[in-house]
């Protein structure tokens, strides 16, 4: 028997859909940004600056609008990653994605109200969103405004570690989406979960 339950408001699914939005138009602006060429074009290098500076600029205040919807809500604590036990948790969870799935497995940690995410997902979400983002963020923040970046820091040109920590907290972020969007397939049925994203109602 198909059980649903009402998982997700509409605030958070509409902050969901524009950031992937926002990502996926900044990964490709900064990507044609970053290795510029003159004979490997995917965004023309002037637009793609334009591009990125306007989504990165909507980027953080749709961050700062899901930190504080995420904290009035309540919402905040699916993402705190809750110990005893976790690396256990997340053990088991791995196993599941792994081989579990394929072998028709039941999900070791079914979806509730309670608690939404997994183990595995806690912890990736909690880290991406609240110590990855932010750096991203808070960099490209910089890049914006430079005249507020040190002008040296341990003996280098100051907006050289604000390029750098962009630049890894970037790629992580568009290496979790890939990752993100594979285990996005791997629910009741391929699309099951991305029906949830969408309309909110989760099923199992
Ligand atoms: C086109 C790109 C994307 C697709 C297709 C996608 C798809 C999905 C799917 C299917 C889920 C439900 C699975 C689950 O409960 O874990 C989900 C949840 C989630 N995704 Fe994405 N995603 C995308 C991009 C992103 C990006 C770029 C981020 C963050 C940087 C992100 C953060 C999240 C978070 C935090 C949740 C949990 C939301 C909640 O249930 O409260 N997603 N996504």
């Amino acid at each position: 028997m198909t059980e649903r339950i009402y998982l997700l408001p509409l605030w958070l699914r509409l902050w969901h859909w524009t950031n992937a939005a926002l990502i996926i138009t900044l990964g490709i602006t900064g990507i044609s940004i970053h290795f510029a060429s003159p004979s490997t074009v995917l965004v023309e290098f002037s637009l793609a600056v334009r591009i990125h500076s306007i989504a990165g600029t909507l980027l953080v205040a749709l961050y700062a609008f899901f930190v504080v919807a995420n904290a009035i809500s309540g919402n905040w604590w699916q993402f705190v990653p809750k110990p005893p036990g976790i690396l256990a948790r997340c053990w088991v969870q791995i196993q599941y994605y792994c081989w579990g799935v394929f072998k028709g497995e039941p999900e070791p940690f079914p979806v509730t109200k309670e608690a939404n995410f997994n183990a595995l997902q806690a912890l990736t979400y909690w880290f991406i969103i609240y110590m990855v983002l932010p750096v991203t963020v808070l960099t490209g923040l910089i890049f914006l405004y430079p005249q507020f970046a040190p002008s040296r820091i341990f003996g280098v040109d100051g907006l050289l570690p604000v390029a750098v920590l962009h630049y890894l907290s970037a790629a992580c972020i568009l290496l979790f989406a890939v990752a993100h969007i594979y285990l996005g397939t791997m629910g009741k049925t391929v699309t099951s979960l991305f029906k949830t994203m969408i309309t909110g109602w989760h099923e199992h």
